[in-house]
Order: C-alpha cells, then sequence, then structure tokens
C-alpha cells in the first residue's frame, strides 16, 4: 500500500519506518525542514533503538526508497491512506490540547477537496473519546466539501510504543486496534496492518473509533494505577519493613496480578502517564463523573519522591552540604526527563538549601538546560566523591553497578528510589519500599 504519515516525532518517525519494512511505500510529512532533510539523508531525527537501522534501510541513499519525507502535504495524493501524528499535549488545566491536530486536520482537508480518489483518514495520536467523531471528521468534511464514509474513510488506530523500545513494540504488538467509523476504512486498515498481523499473529480488535480512543487511555490509566498500587503497598511494607520486592514477586505468580509493572519505588515519570491520565480525568470531570482511582494513581505518584527525600532527612541535614542524585531521566535508555522523578527530587533538595550534583549518562544536557545552576558530573564515582548523602532516582546500568564508590562519601547516606543497588556494610542505606 502506499501510506503517508504526518508527524516526524517519536511515534510518526516509527511508524513510517516500521511500515516502510512492511513493504509499503512510505512518504513521512511534516513541516519542518531540517527533520524531513535529516530523514531523507537516511538517519532518524529521534532516539530509538532499531530506528537508525531501519530508516538507513528506507530512506538513505543506497535504501530500498520505500520511505521519504517531505513538507508537502499534496503528497498524499499519491497514497491510499494518512495516519495523523500529531502532539496533543496538556493544557494548563490538565485537558487534551487538540490545536495542532486540529491544524492537520483542516490542512488535511484542503488537500483532500483537491482529489477524486477515495483516502482514508487514521488518526494514530492519543486522543480522548468522540474527538475523532466529533472534532476531526467535521473539519476534514467541511475543508473537503466531502462525505465521511462515502467520499473518504475515517479511521482511528491507537499506538502503545515504550519509550526506548518504539520499534521493537510496534513489531512485536500484543494487539492490533482498528477504529473505525465506515466499513471501507476498516478494509483499507486491515490492508495496512496485514503484513504485520500475518507477521506477529497479533490479535486485532475491531470497535467504533470512540472505544479505539477509550482503549489507549484504559491501556495507559491502568498501567500507571498498578504502579501507584504497588508503590502505596510499598509504602505500607516500608513501615512495616517488610521487602515489597519479595511479595511483588509472590504476587506476580497471580496471573491475574502478572509480574509486569509491580517494581515499586520512586515512580513513574514520562510524557505520556501523567499526560493521559489527566487528559482522560478532565474528560471525565466535564461529564460529571469523579475518577477517584486515577485522581489517587496521581496523588500516590506525587508522594514518592517526597518520601524519599524524608527517608534521607531521617539520617542526615543536607543544608549546605554537597547530595548526589543518581538518574535523571524518567527511565533508562532514554534522554528524556519529561516528568522525570528527578525533578522534583532536585526541587526538594533545593528547598533544603543542599549542593546538588547529579548524573546521567545522556540525560544530562537536558536537565542543564531546566537546571542550569547545579552541578554535573561526568561519572558516577566523581558526583559521589565528598557528598553527604546520595539518592538513586534512575537505575541505569552504570548506577546499579556501583560499590566501592559509595566510599568516597562523607557521610555513605544512599536512598534507593529504583532498588538499584543492595545494601552492604559500610553505608547507611534505605530502600524506599524494601
Ligand atoms: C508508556 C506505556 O508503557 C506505553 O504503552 C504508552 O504507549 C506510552 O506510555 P513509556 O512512558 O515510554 O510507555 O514508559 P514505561 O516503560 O511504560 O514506564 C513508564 C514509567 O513507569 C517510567 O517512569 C518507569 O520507571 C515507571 N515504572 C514502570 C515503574 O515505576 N515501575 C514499573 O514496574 C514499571
Amino acid at each position: 500500500m502506499q501510506v503517508s504519515i504526518v508527524g516526524s516525532g517519536y511515534v510518526g518517525t516509527t511508524i513510517a519506518a516500521c511500515f516502510a519494512d512492511l513493504g509499503h511505500e512510505v512518504v513521512n510529512i511534516d513541516i519542518d525542514e531540517d527533520i524531513v532533510e535529516t530523514i531523507n539523508s537516511g538517519t532518524p531525527p529521534i532516539h530509538e533503538d532499531g530506528l537508525p537501522e531501519l530508516v538507513g534501510k528506507h530512506a538513505g541513499q543506497d535504501g530500498t526508497g520505500r520511505l521519504r519525507a517531505t513538507t508537502d502535504y499534496d503528497s498524499i495524493f499519491a497514497t491510499d491512506a494518512t495516519f495523523l501524528c500529531l502532539p496533543t499535549p496538556q493544557a494548563d488545566d490538565g485537558s487534551i490540547d487538540l490545536s495542532v491536530m486540529e491544524t492537520g486536520a483542516t490542512q488535511l482537508g484542503k488537500t483532500l477537496e483537491a482529489t477524486e480518489d477515495w483516502h482514508t483518514v487514521v488518526v494514530k495520536s492519543t486522543v480522548i473519546p468522540g474527538t475523532t467523531e466529533d472534532v476531526i471528521t467535521p473539519i476534514l468534511e467541511e475543508e473537503s466539501e466531502k462525505t465521511a464514509g462515502e467520499h473518504f474513510g475515517v479511521g482511528m488506530n491507537p499506538e502503545f510504543l515504550r519509550e526506548g523500545t518504539a520499534v521493537h513494540d510496534f513489531l512485536n504488538p500484543d494487539k492490533i486496534v482498528l477504529g473505525a467509523d465506515d466499513d471501507r476504512a476498516l478494509a483499507d486498515m486491515h490492508d495496512i496492518f496485514e503484513p504485520l498481523v500475518t507477521k506477529s499473529d497479533a490479535p486485532v480488535v475491531e470497535p467504533d473509533t470512540r472505544t479505539a480512543e477509550m482503549i489507549k487511555y484504559a491501556n495507559n490509566s491502568f498501567l500507571a494505577a498498578k504502579v501507584s498500587l504497588i508503590n502505596d503497598i510499598g509504602n505500607i511494607c516500608k513501615e512495616y519493613g517488610i521487602d515489597a520486592y519479595e511479595v511483588a514477586d509472590a504476587i506476580g505468580l497471580d496471573d491475574r496480578i502478572s509480574e509486569q509493572f509491580l517494581r515499586s519505588g520512586v515512580g513513574w515519570g514520562g510524557s505520556c502517564f501523567g499526560k493521559d491520565v489527566a487528559a482522560i480525568s478532565a474528560a471525565a470531570r466535564e461529564r460529571e463523573y469523579d475518577p477517584a482511582m486515577l485522581r489517587a494513581a496521581v496523588e500516590v505518584n506525587d508522594r514518592q519522591p517526597n518520601r524519599l527525600l524524608s527517608l534521607m532527612d531521617d539520617h542526615v541535614d543536607v543544608s549546605g552540604e554537597r547530595v548526589a542524585v543518581l538518574g535523571l531521566a524518567f527511565k533508562p535508555g532514554t534522554d528524556d526527563i519529561r516528568n522525570s522523578r528527578a525533578i522534583p527530587v532536585i526541587e526538594g533538595l533545593q528547598e533544603r538549601n543542599a549542593d546538588i550534583v547529579a548524573y546521567d549518562p545522556v540525560a544530562a544536557e537536558n536537565m542543564r538546560e531546566r537546571y542550569p545552576n547545579i552541578s554535573y558530573a561526568s561519572n558516577p564515582a566523581a558526583v559521589l566523591d565528598g557528598a553527604a548523602a546520595a539518592l538513586i532516582v534512575t537505575d541505569w546500568e552504570e548506577i546499579t553497578e556501583l560499590d566501592a564508590e559509595f566510599d568516597a562519601m562523607t557521610t555513605p547516606v544512599v536512598i534507593d528510589g529504583r532498588r538499584a543497588i543492595d545494601r552492604r556494610d559500610g553505608i547507611v542505606y534505605e530502600g524506599l519500599t524494601w
């Protein structure tokens, strides 16, 4: 099939490269000429494992030519379907900001007006239930002066990609959700995903678009709430001196619970959990429903960094003292600091007038933009030298391997927020939930 992808962020670029690898002819449309040039040189504009190989193989000089990037929306004429992979950021009140999606849909509608051929538009971005049917489709109809279902199709296909493993997750899905409000759009999506369904044998779910939108929010809300639940239970374990990980290993044997997402600690970060839970919660409250469990999931998550700092306070007064922050990215394997738990930890140390020095193998420069006035060390040993306390926030391998380096601390108080290291003689060790 001929597929166009609007947007070259971590979702757009990943699915463009993966669709090309599945045998489709793909055009990736973006307004940023630098991004377009980067992709056409065979290089991905974002960091994701496996993406350099795929973009090089399909867009590079000697590649298959099945992937090309452009700023020209008219390129969709040569394609059968267009995926909208545009940002849906969080507004100040937590609700979803659809302005970029609306602009993209308007541009797409204007383009559709100029063709007589059938075309299917697929919403890929995470949007609250009803957006495809009540916002995107009316824009497409108004701008194209055509009728959805008659002149063009509309679908909704949510993604479940984790940062750092997006290529793997796309090519090894646990489900493929093909939301559609007309049969022809569904048929087109089946044709596009057929190579992946054959390759992965993943189950295909065929709801209407608003149900597809809700499946995405339910998926992320459940994962965020599961982490907060094991953190809530972990906090109780800590009060009893019980190891929450021993409890988690046991309950994970119940296949209704599973062992996934039971790692208690300093909590979840990233650009999705917080944004998605806030957006669906705001949408629920607009409909006079109070999502108490989702509110609690956020409340427990917000507690965890303060619990880490309180455990430190129990052992050392850090005012005027050097404190090491080990790990800044929201999880290992990425340089992304969005909603990282290191942010409230740094804020708390600033309130304690600590002399903060931080280490992260890849995310330090991103955090320096946010906090230029704290120190950054180039390796974990340097960050510990002379420190009165060390807080472990991200379990990078470089951090899990630390041991003798802690002996260079002035008072070896180590508060572990990720079960990154083992307690041992010579350090005053506290695990957040163990
Ligand atoms: C998540 C969803 O997993 C993905 O399906 C969706 O499409 C986007 O959001 P991502 O945010 O990239 O992906 O990371 P994920 O690996 O899910 O971890 C999210 C956060 O939860 C991280 O901060 C991680 O440290 C934390 N986490 C995860 C825990 O604290 N404990 C766990 O057991 C698992």
